[in-house]
C-alpha cells in the first residue's frame, strides 16, 4: 500500500527543532481533517499512545475524547500519572474507567498464559466498546500506531492485544505517527511537553503485569508483583540504569518456600528480577548488574513487600528463555 510507505523526503526526527516543524504540519493537517468532530483514543499511557493523545490535544483539545482503561494489570503508579499529566496538565477529555475488578474477576483461576491473553485483550474491548456506545458524535478512532508495526518488524506488537471493534463502530482511523521510529516519537513527545519518564520508558506488554505473576492471577501476588516492580524500578533509577537497560521488571509466581523472618518461620512467594538488553526482542542478553544493588534489591524487596521472603535473579538470555516468563 503505497500509502504506508514513509515518504523518502521524509527527514528523520532528531532535534526538537525537527520535532516542532512535524508538530506545526501535523496540527495543521489534524485540524484539517477532524474539522469539529470529535475522536477517540485508548490512552494506555505507553510512549504511543500518551504521543497521539498530545498532539491531538494540540490539534483539537477536547474534541479528543481519551479513555484509560484501568485493567488492574499497570505497574505502580501508572493509572495516577496519566490522570495528572492528561487532565490535570494538560486538560485533556478524559473518561477514566476503573475496570480491575471486573478483569481480576474474569482472570480468576485462568492459569494459561494465551488464555490469559485472550482474556484480557477481549476484555479490553469490551470495556472499550461500551464507553465508545455512550459517546455521541464520534467520527475517528486515533491510534498509536508506529512505522515499525507496519513494516512488522520485531515481535513487540506482534501480539498486539488491541483487536477491532465491532462493524458499526468502525470509525476513520487517524495514525498521525505512523511513519515515525520509536526514537523520532520520543523526540516529538518531548517537544509535545509530556514527562521523560512517559517518553523514555522501558517497554511494556498489553497484558501488563498479567504475564508476570504467574499462573492463575490473585490479587495478593499481584499486589506482591506491584510493590517488588515498583522497588526495581526505583533502585534501577537510583543506579542510573534506568534509561541504560533496556527492560527490567519482576516476576512472581505461583510457587511458595519455607523462610524465616523475625525468628519465625514462613512460607511466602520469591520475587524474580529480570533486566535484559536486546536490538529487536529477538534475542536478548541479561545485564550484568552490580552485586551491591541486587544486594540491596533483595533487602528491600524481602523487608517491604509482604508475602515474600526471597528474591532470585534471572540469568537466562532468550533463547532459551523468552523476555517474558508467560
Ligand atoms: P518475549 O517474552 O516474547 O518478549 O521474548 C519480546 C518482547 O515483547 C513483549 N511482549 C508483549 N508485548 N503484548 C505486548 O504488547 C504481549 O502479549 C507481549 N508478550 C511479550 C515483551 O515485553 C518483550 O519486550
Amino acid at each position: 500500500m503505497s500509502n504506508n510507505v514513509r515518504p523518502e523526503s521524509m527527514e528523520r526526527i532528531t532535534t526538537p527543532e525537527l520535532a516542532e516543524a512535524f508538530i506545526t504540519e501535523q496540527t495543521r493537517l489534524l485540524k484539517e481533517r477532524i474539522g469539529d468532530k470529535q475522536v477517540l483514543l485508548a490512552l494506555s499511557g505507553g510512549v504511543d499512545s500518551s504521543v497521539v493523545a498530545a498532539l491531538l490535544i494540540r490539534a483539537v483539545g477536547r474534541q479528543l475524547v481519551c479513555v484509560h482503561v484501568n485493567h488492574g494489570l499497570l505497574r505502580k503508579g501508572e493509572p495516577e500519572q496519566v490522570i495528572r499529566v492528561f487532565r490535570d496538565e494538560m486538560n485533556a477529555n478524559l473518561i477514566y474507567v476503573d475496570a480491575v475488578d471486573r478483569f481480576l474477576d474474569k482472570l480468576a483461576g485462568v492459569s494459561d498464559p494465551e488464555t490469559k491473553r485472550k482474556i484480557i485483550g477481549a476484555e479490553f474491548i469490551r470495556v472499550f466498546e461500551e464507553e465508545a456506545r455512550k459517546l455521541d458524535g464520534i467520527a475517528f478512532l486515533a491510534q498509536g500506531t508506529i512505522y515499525p508495526d507496519i513494516l512488522e518488524s520485531g515481535p513487540v506488537k506482534a501480539h498486539h492485544n488491541v483487536g477491532g471493534l465491532p462493524d458499526d463502530l468502525r470509525f476513520e482511523l487517524v495514525e498521525p505517527l505512523k511513519f515515525l521510529f520509536k526514537d523520532e516519537v520520543r523526540v516529538v513527545g518531548k517537544a509535545l511537553g509530556l514527562p521523560d519518564s512517559m517518553t523514555y520508558r522501558q517497554p511494556f506488554p498489553g497484558p501488563g503485569l498479567g504475564v508476570r505473576c504467574l499462573g492463575a492471577i490473585t490479587r495478593d501476588r499481584l499486589e506482591a508483583l506491584r510493590e517488588a516492580d515498583a522497588i526495581l524500578r526505583e533502585e534501577f533509577a537510583a543506579a542510573g540504569l534506568a534509561g541504560k537497560v533496556w527492560q527490567y521488571f519482576a516476576i512472581v509466581p505461583d510457587i511458595k518456600s519455607t523462610g524465616v523472618k523475625d525468628g519465625k518461620r514462613t512460607f511466602d512467594w520469591p520475587v524474580i528480577l529480570r533486566a535484559v538488553n536486546t536490538r529487536d526482542a529477538m534475542t536478548a542478553t541479561v545485564e550484568e548488574l552490580p552485586w551491591p544493588l541486587l544486594r540491596k534489591l533483595t533487602a528491600r524487596i524481602t523487608s517491604e513487600v509482604a508475602g515474600v521472603n526471597r528474591v532470585l535473579y534471572d540469568l537466562t538470555p532468550k533463547p532459551s528463555g523468552t523476555i517474558e516468563w508467560e
